[in-house]
């Protein structure tokens, strides 16, 4: 489930919350005999309209047809921006308990995921899964501790930071380019050149076929972190040509690259599927947050964007699929399409009791076992929504009549904006204060061999 973060910084309060009707929490049955193999990709600033089955300008055959051959999530919140979500996927905890609540973590701050909240891959691995990470960490590195290797995932390959080059894996320090690109061993030098949608799709390949081959019969979570489709607009030429048509040309490269990563998905899903392993996954597609209007990405015909708490910045592209699922679900669920409240934190408890684990040990979550929901189309949480003029500071939208934001209802039912303010309030009376150091020096790659490396 989720209750969003319901301010916004700058004073302004924007409330969006979701009441909880029943409880949420669904108890673990009959645990399945095998336990699926999970495929997690997570897509960066890909926006709202930007995927076939919401909009018609930007073509997503692959996932479209593996949306519409699934459960497509159409009430799904993520965070509005990078580092809170990506922290909330691995942890199942809201930011305002883990001090991230500030925003993206930079490359030179000591700052990261905190240590006492086990990752969702440590979860897995102490259910006896093999665990891999492609792609974009931005939960912290300031210490080797705080590497993915460390937190739960056997191997790791892609980048540390927020905002890579596509082809020259490095992040700028004072405008001056290092590089960020390694695996669980160290740093790689040789893949310049190479872009990363095409890299990353091979490592998660060659994951599975390793997988495939071993005669080690754990199931596995791959957890592929493309770097897909943040800034900087950077694309093979051959993934813009279909888009002639698009005049504008930010938009153009955008889309092409959403082609590079569409085509990416397909060709992970077809050694998944030549592999025999499909029949046995659970896969999942997600954003990170909304799209960013200025680097191409659309939410339309949501309002607002990337960094901001209106429906554009939060309600997420989202959908789940594979053999496991279609397995698990019941045989009525003949739709595609889920409208129940779904949050991003809610797939650690969900996929840690997907594979038969246990919770014990993690500090208070705040997502909720969804896979009833997902699988059966159980209702479990019904939405409803809050918000505000240039000084008007509150709002209530129902989201479900009103998707896009227009109509305010906080006069018209006051109990309602009480009842969720006091909800506010309560999950503020948990939080922690955030924590957000000041750059440090000391980060400065030129003293690490020219590589971002933890430094402490
Ligand atoms: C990088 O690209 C070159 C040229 O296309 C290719 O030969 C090489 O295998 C690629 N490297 C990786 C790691 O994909
Ligand atoms: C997908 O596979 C095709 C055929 O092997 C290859 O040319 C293409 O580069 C791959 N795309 C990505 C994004 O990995
Ligand atoms: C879930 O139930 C709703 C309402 O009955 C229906 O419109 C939708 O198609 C169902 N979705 C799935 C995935 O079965
Ligand atoms: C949970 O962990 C505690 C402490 O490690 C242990 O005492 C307890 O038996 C565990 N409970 C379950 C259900 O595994
Ligand atoms: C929100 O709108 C939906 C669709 O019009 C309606 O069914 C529902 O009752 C509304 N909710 C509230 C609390 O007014
Ligand atoms: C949240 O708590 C902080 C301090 O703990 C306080 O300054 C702030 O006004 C509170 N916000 C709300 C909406 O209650």
């Amino acid at each position: 489930m989720g209750v969003f973060t319901a301010l916004r910084s700058g004073g302004l309060v924007l409330a969006v919350a979701c009441f909880l009707l029943t409880s949420a929490v669904t108890h673990a049955k009959t645990r399945s005999t095998s336990q699926p193999n999970i495929v997690f990709v997570l897509a960066d600033d890909y926006g709202y309209n930007d995927v076939g089955y919401h909009g018609d300008q930007i073509r997503t055959p692959v996932l479209d047809s593996l949306a519409k051959s699934g459960v497509i999530l159409e009430n799904y919140y993520v965070q509005p921006v990078c580092t809170p979500t990506r922290s909330q996927l691995l942890s199942g905890r809201y930011q305002i308990h883990t001090g991230l609540q500030h925003g993206v973590i930079s490359n030179s701050q000591p700052n990261g995921l905190p240590l006492d909240c086990p990752t969702i891959a440590d979860k897995l691995k102490e259910s006896g899964y093999s665990t891999h990470m492609a792609g974009k960490w931005h939960v912290g590195f300031y210490k080797e501790d705080y590497l993915p290797h460390r937190r739960g995932f056997d191997t790791f390959y892609g980048y540390l930071g927020g905002k890579d080059d596509y082809y020259d894996h490095t992040q700028d320090y004072w405008f001056w380019p290092y590089l960020d690109w390694r695996d669980e061993k160290g740093p790689i030098f040789d893949e310049k050149g190479n872009y990363s949608a095409q890299l990353l799709t091979n490592r998660a390949i060659n994951i599975i076929k390793s997988h495939s081959r071993s005669s080690n019969s754990k199931p596995f979570f791959l957890y592929l972190a493309y770097q897909s489709v943040h800034g900087p607009l950077q694309v093979p030429d051959r993934y813009t040509k279909q888009y002639d048509s698009i005049r504008n040309r930010i938009r153009r490269i955008y889309a092409g690259m959403v082609s590079a990563m569409d085509e990416g998905v397909g060709n992970l899903t077809q050694v998944l599927k030549d592999t025999g392993l499909w029949d046995n996954t659970v896969f999942i597609f997600s954003t990170d947050n909304g799209g960013a209007n200025m680097a191409g990405g659309n939410n339309y015909p949501l309002r607002g964007q990337k960094t901001e708490l209106w429906e554009g910045g939060v309600r997420g592209v989202g959908f789940v699929t594979g053999g496991a699922l279609d397995k698990h679900r019941a045989p009525k669920a003949s739709g595609t399409v889920n409208k129940e409240l779904i949050h991003v934190s809610d797939w650690f408890p969900t996929l840690v009791r997907l594979s038969g684990g246990s919770l014990n040990g993690t500090k208070g979550l705040d997502g909720f076992d969804q896979w009833d929901t997902i699988s059966h189309n159980k209702t479990v949480l019904s939405c409803e929504e809050v918000k505000e003029d240039p000084l008007k500071n509150l709002w209530l939208f129902n989201i479900t009549a009103d998707p896009t934001e227009h109509t305010d209802l906080s006069e018209e039912k006051p109990d309602v904006v009480v009842s969720m303010l006091k909800m506010i309030k309560s999950f503020n009376d948990t939080a922690v204060p955030p924590r957000f150091p000041s750059d440090d020096p000391m980060a400065n790659p030129s003293l690490h061999g020219d590589v971002w490396s933890p430094w402490q």
